[in-house]
């Protein structure tokens, strides 16, 4: 994982309000080929599951929520409660995320459209993965 996975992006704001911008291959390191945004339901938990190849960028444009990132190696929990703040999910990387606040968005931003085969959904096929990948 990179040093932070923490990215803050360019806010305007004015006395209409607040605009956030966020430029392909500029403000992520990736060509945007697809966004998302997930409307929680209360209280539950979501991702638990790694990608092979796939960048994202996710941000919480409202609301809040606390995410576990986990490398195989390391595991860290990181808070999002800004839409000025946005949090890489690099490849290999299993992702959870809990304590979504009610009302909570989370939009994210992807390096490649829908594909369920880059997916790793199974905990264990994950740390086997990422052990071999890292040659462990
Ligand atoms: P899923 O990845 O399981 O959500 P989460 O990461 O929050 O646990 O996706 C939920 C459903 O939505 C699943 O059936 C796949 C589908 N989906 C798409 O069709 N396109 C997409 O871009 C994404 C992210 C999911």
């Amino acid at each position: 994982m990179a040093a932070t996975p923490l990215v803050q992006l360019a806010k305007h704001e004015d006395s209409r309000g607040r605009l956030v911008s966020v430029e392909s291959l500029r403000d992520v390191p990736f060509a945007i080929a697809r966004a998302y945004y997930i409307l929680p339901a209360e209280s539950a938990a979501r991702g638990f599951h790694a990608h092979r190849t796939l960048e994202q960028l996710m941000i919480c444009v409202s609301g809040s929520c606390r995410v576990i990132l986990d490398d195989g190696e390391t595991r860290s929990e990181w808070l999002l409660d800004r839409p000025d703040l946005g949090l890489m999910l690099e490849p290999m990387v299993w992702h959870e995320m809990h304590d979504l606040s009610e009302g909570s968005i989370l939009l994210v931003l992807a390096s490649a459209r829908y594909d369920e085969s880059d997916y790793i959904r199974d905990r264990g096929e994950f740390v086997r993965e990422a052990a071999a990948r890292a040659g462990r």
